[in-house]
């Protein structure tokens, strides 16, 4: 079975209704990204922090996959699927994805602030000041915050490296070091990129470009898989 390997950004999850973080005002819902996702922001403020993040995840619990989510998911009918996002939502899995990398954390879970091991699910949408781990320390969101490490980008670039076929949609690949995952797949491997508003691609012979959006573009590439390409 061929591997198509996906990194996927904002632009997937348009169409579902949460917004993307490059919007023209540069502001994510509101707020400056530093105060509400970097280290420095969650010491200054944890409650308004905490109220983000509940916020994001009353959006992404109403939220629905669309049908790009959709189509990654049905190529596991024919194909091995590893999608990596950098979406902390969970609408891939919502699609019926299996093999899903949150290369930016995710929403529906929380970690101890003294032991980064301790992670737990949260059910709904709610967490406060209070809210502790087994060794008492407060809670904080799982999600990679800006200047924070990116503990899965290992197993990404692994995935990268083994694709034979590579989709990027819904990214302007400005922030590294998901940007550079695209460097690690091979030369010979198709690359499809679909965005409405291409981002910086490095020049390669195999690439693919759908300058139009998630739910038609994904469509279009699965069947160019099939019919064209014939893999
Ligand atoms: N279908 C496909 N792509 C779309 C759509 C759509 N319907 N609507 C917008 N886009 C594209 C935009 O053209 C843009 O290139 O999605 C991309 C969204 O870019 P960003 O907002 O920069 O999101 P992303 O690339 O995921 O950001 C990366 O930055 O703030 C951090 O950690 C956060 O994971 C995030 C990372």
């Amino acid at each position: 079975m061929k591997k198509i390997v996906v990194l996927s950004g904002a632009g997937i999850s348009a169409e579902s209704g949460i917004r993307t973080f490059r919007d023209a005002d540069g502001l994510w819902e509101g707020h400056d990204v530093m105060e509400v996702a970097s280290p420095a922001g969650w010491k200054k403020d944890r409650a308004l922090v905490l109220d983000f993040y509940n916020q994001r995840r009353k959006q992404a619990l109403a939220a629905q996959p669309n049908a790009g989510h959709l189509e990654l998911a049905q190529l596991e009918q024919d194909y091995e699927v590893v999608v990596v996002t950098q979406n902390v939502d969970n609408l891939h899995e919502k699609a019926g994805s299996s093999q899903v990398i949150h290369l930016h954390g995710e929403l529906f879970k929380v970690r101890s602030t003294i032991d980064e091991s301790l992670v737990y699910d949260l059910d709904g949408w709610e967490m406060n000041l209070g809210d502790r781990c087994d060794k008492g320390s407060q809670l904080r969101p799982h999600i990679v915050w800006f200047g924070e490490m990116v503990p899965m980008m290992e197993e990404a670039v692994r995935e990268a490296m083994t694709a034979d076929v590579f989709i990027v949609v819904g990214t302007s690949l400005a922030v590294y070091p998901a940007a550079g995952l695209i460097n690690y797949v091979g030369a010979e491997v198709p690359k499809f990129v679909i965005d409405p508003n291409m981002p910086p691609l490095p020049a390669s012979d195999n690439l693919y470009l759908y300058p139009e959006k998630a739910t038609t573009g994904v469509k279009k590439v699965a069947a160019y898989l099939r019919e064209s390409l014939k893999l």
